[in-house]
């Protein structure tokens, strides 16, 4: 980073590269992603050692970085005032892991409400899926991160990164502040069938679907079967919620009068939120076709974002590597 710089607080973040991004990542994340990116000094990367833990498909892998870096930079991330880069880049950060590993109790990990979930889900775990938080806690750490603006379903990630940081300075003296998190105006946005939104759940609006895709993911909205001429309280519709991510107070408050005056089916909400998408990201597509042309522009941001990010977090692990009592980089 720059001289100018120094002192200015440092903002991070990732998105993991596991399949399309959707509404709830662009509300809960990356939209505050883009918002800060003059606010501090930012690295924002994509999450592709953490995609490991679902995606065992290297081509698949691949595609899905390139598609997240297409998405950020057509969404407005500016490859010149932010550090974006890919997570496999820093190699570093999986050696940090291992340091956390040493000094965090099993039981921290096991209340881990992801890892649960996906237990839940019937997915059977690797041990990767089971320290993912650890490596999550490395790549904030790595960075000496004060902020990470994430969606609420990471919120208990980075109180664990903390306990981890504390557990750490204890040990071996203060080296990690401890970072805190920042929610977006809207933590959770939920999914077409009303759980959060989540690619793992297959009920998401994927940001950059357009004509027919967009238009069965939208009118896939479940509703509940209130005939169109009775009154309908907005509060309880998913398309209601998804509509007001985009509309003004003022159309928000227009809808939901005719919602309770009854007579509007829900139909029709459907087509207004196809128009509001429709117009919210239509440029942004078309800038993400042009980039598509051009892979290796995204591949030079992405290098170039790497080499910024792991040069900090070489001297980061100078630092740890003494600390701990291994060997240092510099010889
Ligand atoms: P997914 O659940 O689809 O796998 P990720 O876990 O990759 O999404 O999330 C990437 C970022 O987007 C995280 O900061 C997360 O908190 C945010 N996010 C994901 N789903 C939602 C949602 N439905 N509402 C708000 N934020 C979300
Ligand atoms: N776990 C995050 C997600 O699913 C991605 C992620 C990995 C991340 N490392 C991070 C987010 C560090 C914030 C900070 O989206």
């Amino acid at each position: 980073m720059t001289a100018s710089n120094a002192g200015r607080k440092r903002i991070l973040s990732g998105v993991q590269s596991s399949g399309k991004l959707h509404l709830g990542n662009y509300f809960g994340a990356i939209k505050q992603h883009i918002e800060l990116q003059d606010q501090g000094e930012c690295f924002y990367f994509i999450a592709d050692y953490h995609a490991l833990t679902t995606i065992h498909d290297r081509d698949v892998l691949r595609q899905n970085v390139l598609d997240a870096a297409l998405d950020y930079l057509a969404l407005g991330l500016d490859p010149e005032r932010v550090a974006f880069f890919r997570q496999s880049d820093v190699p570093e950060v999986t050696e940090l892991a291992w340091i956390l590993s040493t000094v965090t109790g099993m039981g921290l990990l096991e209340r881990a409400h992801s890892y649960k979930d996906k237990i839940e889900q019937g997915i059977t775990p690797s041990v990767g899926l089971f320290t993912y938080p650890i490596l999550m806690a490395a790549d904030i750490l790595i960075y000496r991160s004060d902020l990470v603006p994430v969606g609420q379903d990471q919120v208990q990630h980075i109180e664990m990164t903390r306990d981890m940081a504390g557990y750490f300075n204890q040990t071996y003296g203060e080296i990690f502040p401890l970072p805190t998190y920042q929610l977006g105006k809207t933590p959770k946005v939920p999914g077409t069938d009303g759980r959060k939104m989540s690619k793992s759940y297959g009920n998401t609006i994927d940001i950059f679907a357009e004509g027919k895709v967009l238009r069965k993911q939208v009118m896939g909205i479940v509703t509940d079967s209130t005939p169109v001429e009775a009154p309908k309280d907005p509060a309880k519709c998913n398309v209601f919620q998804l509509y007001s991510l985009f509309a003004s107070p003022e159309e928000q408050a227009d809808l939901a009068a005719k919602y309770r005056a009854g007579g509007l089916g829900y139909g029709t909400v459907k087509n207004m939120l196809l128009e509001k998408i429709d117009a919210c990201f239509g440029p942004a597509r078309e800038r993400r076709k042009e980039l598509a042309a051009h892979p290796e522009r995204v591949e030079k941001a992405l290098r170039q974002g790497a080499e910024r990010a792991r040069a900090e977090a070489i001297q980061t692990m100078n630092l740890v590597r003494e600390a701990v009592g291994l060997g240092s980089y510099r010889r």
